[in-house]
């Protein structure tokens, strides 16, 4: 097939024919890589995607936090093959993977209070479903596997940010296990010679995210009048990005980062749980006698900081959304779609798409 230029990002791309396996792709970051992928209505120029897909393949067993809505925006388009399989089975994967000319990879256990209530799953899916991905990778002849992780890799850090040589020091059974499927993505590239490339993202937050996780927990706890748990003095800091940025991110890496290399992606705004939580007060028009200081996490990481230098010097990559604009951007969107998080909200996930 031939290929067709196109201009993106304000720069000529020449887009190629491909084939891609997204892993955890009913998730929160993985749909957004997909809807974005496909071009799904309602964006922005900054919605453009890198890379032109010819066929994107969904692999997801949807647990609790998989959900075919969030793919209902390009449920329709012809490209979109969902297969709902576990990663860690690997009669599966094998099947699955060959015809893929990438395999971008979300799927995770990625809370880290489930992972201190049990390890378990944690190890299985991130550790050994990994290594179960990457085999077939190498068997099949995949051009490139791209690992997405996170930079709760590196334990905490209480003054300046970490590059991507930094040592790994995990502290949850989370990020230990996350942690383990790097070193193992970075080992295939090493051992094997296989195209590898491993980005390491900060706190993401925006539309379609499990309503778990700090901000829209806090979101729809506010919106319904309900109080919100503030772990310990509220003083640990988080680096805050945009879904759809991380994702833009993601594709640079996908399309122009080289074999073997880690990647950071973060958003360049910290702010201590009590900032953070003063913000979605007033987007969300609530009071602070709604915040319930409680016990702190366990183990619970005190700063995340990543300097971004590489991957903008070398792939051009910035942040498109602010942080005031973003928040207030998924404060509306969580506002407009009670339909998408009560029923999570209250345990009765629909199984398939509204
Ligand atoms: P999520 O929990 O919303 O989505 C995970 C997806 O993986 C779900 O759709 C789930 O059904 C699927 N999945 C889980 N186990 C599976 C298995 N065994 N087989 C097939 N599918 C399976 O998570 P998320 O927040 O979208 O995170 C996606 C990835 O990004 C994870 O690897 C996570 O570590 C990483 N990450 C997340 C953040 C963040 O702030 N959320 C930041 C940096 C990196
Ligand atoms: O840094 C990237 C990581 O960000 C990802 O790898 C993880 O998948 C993702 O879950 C996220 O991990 P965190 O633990 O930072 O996110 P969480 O939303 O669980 O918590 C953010 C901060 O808010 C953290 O300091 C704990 C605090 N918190 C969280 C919850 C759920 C509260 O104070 N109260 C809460 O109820």
């Amino acid at each position: 097939m031939g290929s067709l230029p196109l201009l993106s990002w304000g720069f000529a791309y020449t887009l190629r024919p491909v084939r891609i396996l997204v892993t955890g792709g009913a998730g929160f970051i993985g749909s957004e890589y997909v809807r974005m992928l496909l071009g799904a209505p309602g964006g922005d120029a900054a919605r453009v995607p890198a890379v032109a897909p010819t066929a994107v393949t969904v692999l997801d067993v949807l647990t609790y936090s998989g959900n075919l809505a969030n793919l209902a925006p390009v449920a329709e388009d012809p490209r979109l093959r969902f297969v709902q399989r576990d990663i860690c089975d690997p009669a599966v994967v094998d099947e699955v993977v060959p015809g893929h000319d990438v395999i971008v990879h979300f799927a995770a256990e990625s809370h880290v209070d489930r992972s201190i209530d049990g390890a378990a799953p944690f190890v299985t899916t991130n550790v050994l479903g990994t290594q179960n991905l990457l085999d077939a990778a190498l068997r099949h002849g995949t051009s490139r596997f791209v690992h997405v992780s996170t930079d709760e890799v590196y334990g905490s850090i209480a003054e300046g940010s970490w590059t991507e040589d930094w040592p790994l020091a995990p502290n949850s059974p989370y990020s230990a296990s996350k942690a383990g499927s790097d070193l193992l993505a970075l080992a295939y590239h090493r051992t094997h010679g296989m195209d590898v490339v491993v980005t390491r993202c900060s706190n993401n937050y925006g539309p379609y995210q499990f309503p778990e996780k700090v901000v829209p927990l806090f979101v729809t706890n506010l919106l319904d009048g309900g109080t919100v748990p503030l772990y310990g003095d509220g003083g640990n800091i988080r680096d805050w990005l945009h879904v759809h940025d991380h994702c833009r991110g993601i594709a640079l890496v996908q399309e122009k980062g080289r074999a073997g290399e880690v990647y950071h992606i973060g958003g360049g705004t910290e702010l201590t749980n009590l900032e953070l939580t003063g913000r979605l007060i007033e987007a969300c028009g609530a009071s602070w006698d709604q915040v319930v200081p409680v016990a702190d996490r366990k183990g619970h990481d005190r700063r995340y900081s990543l300097d971004i230098s590489k991957v903008s010097s070398e792939l051009g990559y910035a942040p498109s959304i602010d942080l005031e604009r973003g928040l207030a951007q998924t404060v509306q969107w969580y506002r407009d779609n009670r339909a998408w998080w009560e029923p999570l909200k209250a345990g009765t996930k629909p199984l398939i798409a509204p």
